[in-house]
């Protein structure tokens, strides 16, 4: 069986990297970011927000960006296009909804697919006039007098919907809250300095008002813990493995895998180097032997993007393994759910599967097959990574996607594989 060893660095975090990007070209100063992630995402964000006339420029190791005022922004010519991604679809919906001008904004097949009403609903509530024919994309904003600040409650626990309201909310007259009850991701609120408070039910709320100026934004964006989870799969997995993942974001919004891998008995060595402003520090990993849990639905907000590759550690770990809670899978970049049951099927893995979740008992062999990657680059990776654990081989049918997120998954893959 191969091993990995060996210390590697993944790139920038994709979420700071949209933030970094959109929250630069709203303020009239230049920002200057290292470790920027130019992957198919966070790239379309860039090319967006170039569509309407903002000038960045990637230099030697920094990605710099001159931003200015959204009402100075230019009318783009043509359809901005989001590509396959969710996050510059719905956070610059918020900023779309309050420019003077019209615009229409699209994106690849699966990116149309995925819901739009959770973003159009709180947005028209603000008195956006936004069209669409059935809550997808191709959506288009048209300018209106003033957008009006809203108390807004999450339906769903999403940092893509809060955050697009709390930029909404930058351009409304009066106070934006918007309340969380299980929460997100938090580097909207991290990054522009938001006003915060817990409220007496136990809830978050979270504010913006025109009077919030974008703060200095320049720093060095942390590796993307969600990357870094598929090394920390196949460093577990792999008897004889060690690895060091070197600089990556300890955000504690984002790292609900670890306390996962705790409960499931793993013994990781976690360095946190720095706080602000935002968490970043070392992992090192060896190859150890996790039993299943059942994961409680609170905590899906937290590992939502890392639950196909804790499905294959489930896969080679002891016991049942119970997920629930986590429909929002079936609304990613393809049915996350539906996509692990078929694939694992393939590969002779048994897996149970429900509406908001899945039911693994292990551990099982993989066996060897092609899977289907319904162009989902989580998806690709975790089965990259399922492909040293079986003694057969396993075939992609699209290695490219995992470059929406980790152009350089297959290099760093192959410089730490041995055997
Ligand atoms: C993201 C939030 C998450 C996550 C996505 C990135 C973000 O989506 O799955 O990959 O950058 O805000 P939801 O907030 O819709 O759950």
């Amino acid at each position: 069986m191969k091993i990995v060893k060996g210390s590697i660095s993944v790139p920038g975090d994709k979420s700071i990297s949209h933030r970094a990007a959109l929250f630069s070209a709203m303020t009239p100063q230049t920002n200057r970011f290292t470790n920027f992630n130019f992957n198919f995402d966070c790239t379309a964000t860039l090319y967006c927000l170039a569509d309407m006339g903002i000038a960045w420029h990637k230099k030697d190791d920094f990605l710099e960006i001159q931003g200015k005022l959204p009402e100075e922004w230019n009318r783009p010519d043509t359809p901005l296009y989001a590509a396959n991604s969710g996050t510059t679809a719905r956070l610059l919906s918020g900023i779309l909804s309050a420019l003077p001008f019209k615009t229409t904004l699209t994106g690849d097949v699966s990116l149309s697919k995925r819901p739009m009403g959770r973003i159009i609903d709180p947005l028209r509530q603000m008195g956006a006039d936004i069209r669409s024919e059935d809550g997808h994309l191709p959506m288009e904003y048209f300018p209106v007098q003033r957008l009006q600040g809203i108390r807004y409650r999450l339906p769903v626990a999403s940092a893509q919907v809060k955050s697009a309201v709390l930029l909404a909310g930058l351009f409304a007259q009066g106070e934006t809250e918007v309340i969380e009850t299980t929460p997100s991701r938090d580097h909207t609120e991290r990054m522009l300095k938001l006003k915060k408070s817990t409220n007496p039910d136990g809830t978050v709320s979270l504010f913006s008002s025109s009077e919030c100026v974008v703060p200095e934004l320049s720093m060095a964006i942390p590796g993307d813990f969600s990357s870094a989870a598929f090394f920390i799969a196949a460093a577990l997995l792999l008897p004889g493995s060690e690895l060091l993942i070197r600089d990556v974001s300890l955000n504690p919004t984002r790292t609900g895998l670890l306390n996962v891998l705790e409960q499931m008995g793993a013994r990781l060595d976690v360095r946190l180097k720095n706080e602000e402003p935002e968490p970043m520090g070392d992992i090192f990993v060896r190859s150890q032997e996790l039993q299943n849990i059942q994961i409680s639905p609170e905590l899906v907000p937290n590992i939502i993007d890392e639950i196909p590759i804790l499905s294959l550690l489930a896969v080679r770990s002891e016991g049942p393994f119970v997920l629930r809670g986590a429909k929002e899978l079936r609304f990613k970049e393809s049915d996350r759910i539906a996509a692990l049951v078929s694939n694992y099927q393939r590969l002779g893995v048994q897996v149970r599967e429900f509406e908001d979740g899945l039911e693994i008992s292990g551990p099982q062999n993989i066996g060897g097959g092609s899977i289907q990657t319904f162009g989902d680059h989580r998806i690709a990776m975790t089965f990259a990574i399922a492909n040293l654990l079986s003694d057969d081989d396993i075939v992609l049918d699209d290695k490219q996607c995992a470059a929406v997120s980790f152009p350089q998954f297959w290099d760093t893959l192959e410089e730490i594989t041995h055997g």
